[in-house]
Parts: C-alpha cells; structure tokens; sequence
C-alpha cells in the first residue's frame, strides 16, 4: 500500500507548496460528497481532476522525476476503511460516545471524530500532524456541522490526553507508525481510558490486543469503482494477557 512507504510524524507539514492556501485548495479542488456506507457525513473528497500533488509540492501531476523527496500522502483526503466502520459503529451505538470526551487519533479528514459529536460526544479532540490534513477536518467539521478541537502534534510521544475514549481509525497502516501507537494505547488504557480501534486487518494490526465488536463491509479508499468491499473490524484495544 502507497500509504505505508512515508509515516514519519512530527514534521506538523506536508512539504507542499506553502504558498498555496490548503483551505482555499481543499474547497476549489476536492469534492464535498457523501462517504460510501456512510451517507450521514459528507467529506472533502479527492478525485482525478483534484491535482492534489500542486498542494503537496509537485508542479502538476506528471511532474514526477525532479529528485524531490515524496510529499506526506494525502490521507485526509480519502475515507480510510478503518474511520468509516470506526464512524459507522459510533452512529449504530451512540451511547459509546454520549456526554463523554472524545479524542480522535490520527484523524485524517476527521471522519470519526465528525461521527463522535454527531452522536453526541461531549467534547471532541482530532490529533493530526499534516498541515493538510488540519484543513481538512476544519472543513469537515464545518460542512457537517459540528464542533472539533484540533491539536497539531505527535500526541503519541506524550502523556495521556484528558478525554474518556481514544477512537483510532486506521492508524496501523504503517510498521513505524503502529510501533509509536500502541505504547501510547498502553498508557490511556493504564489512566482509565477506553481505546476502540476500527481497521480492515492491516497487517501491523494488533490482533492479540484486540476484541472484535462489530464487523462491516466497506470499500477502503484505495478500491476500484465497483470492486467488493471487504470486511473491516471495530475492536476494543485491551491490556496485554487479557
Ligand atoms: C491512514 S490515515 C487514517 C485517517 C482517518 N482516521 C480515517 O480512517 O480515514 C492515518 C492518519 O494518521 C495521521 N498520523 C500519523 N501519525 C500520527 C501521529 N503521531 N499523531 C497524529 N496523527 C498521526 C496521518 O497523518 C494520517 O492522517
């Protein structure tokens, strides 16, 4: 999978052009469209005519070959299978996230961190390290009507945040990124907080540390027009040995 070739946090930038505005690019060149299997929220949607790589540093999309290094994908821009079944699960089970503080962990297009306040979360944090991605779910949110906190930083290297449930959706899509994630995921579980993890079984999925909840078939981003969806999972991040 292209996402896995580039997950190095903390750089809080794309790399991109930043003379571009990404909120203005977002809104003139994405499309606000309805995420397939969860029509309830509508997202900021790449497609071909999008030329995304003007915002993320190449001069236009066949301009490949200049030995620049490879921009941070733009994973904001799609709906990844583990957001949309974390955020199916959420609007199916409001109560998981009623009255209570939410913190959405790399939350891309801020798609399940969206679902959380649509369901009536108290309070909803979206951790994201790309610049891009920060436009993103402002725009999200807005264009859905909901209220998210943004923190622009590697959450994972610190303590635990103030919150009552941590959502991770898709966040093991890469070895070094999963390595930073689940010793973060230990320290909420030691401070009392809840951990559901949605992911369609990438393989550096935590599997043993993971209860299954529910399953839905969703299309992940990456499929062709028309391809089956395969099954992805909610899960419950538990204590080692459980
Ligand atoms: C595969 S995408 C999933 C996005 C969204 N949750 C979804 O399911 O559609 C993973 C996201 O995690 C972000 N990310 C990676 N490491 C992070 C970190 N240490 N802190 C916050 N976000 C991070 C990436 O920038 C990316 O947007």
């Amino acid at each position: 999978m292209r996402a896995a070739d580039n997950d190095t946090p903390g750089n809080g930038a794309s790399d991109g052009d930043l003379r571009l505005d990404p909120a203005e690019f977002i809104e003139a060149n994405l499309r606000l469209a309805p995420v397939p299997a969860l029509p309830e929220i509508r997202l900021y949607t790449a497609h071909p005519g999008s030329g995304l790589r003007r915002l993320l540093g190449f001069e236009d999309d066949n301009d490949t070959d200049k030995g620049t290094p490879e921009p941070q994908p733009p994973y904001w821009a799609y709906a990844w299978a583990g957001g949309t079944v974390l955020a199916r699960y959420i609007l199916d089970h409001p109560m998981t996230v009623a009255g209570r503080r939410v913190l959405d962990l790399g939350a891309g297009s801020g798609i399940v961190g969206i679902a959380a306040a649509k369901a009536g979360a108290r309070e909803v944090i979206a951790a994201e390290i790309d610049r891009n991605g920060i436009a993103a779910i402002r725009l999200n949110a807005a264009a859905n009507g909901v209220e998210i906190a943004i923190l622009d930083k590697d959450i994972t290297a610190g303590p635990p945040p103030a919150v009552d449930l941590v959502l991770a959706g898709d966040v093991f899509y890469g070895h070094e990124v999963a390595l930073r994630v689940i010793p973060f995921l230990d320290r909420c579980l030691a401070a009392g907080i809840e951990v559901l993890v949605g992911d369609p079984r990438r393989v550096d999925l935590p599997l043993t540390r993971l209860r299954l909840l529910a399953e839905y078939q969703v299309p992940d981003f990456g499929d062709a027009k028309g391809a089956a969806t395969r099954p992805s999972g909610v899960f419950r991040f538990e204590q080692e040995g459980h």
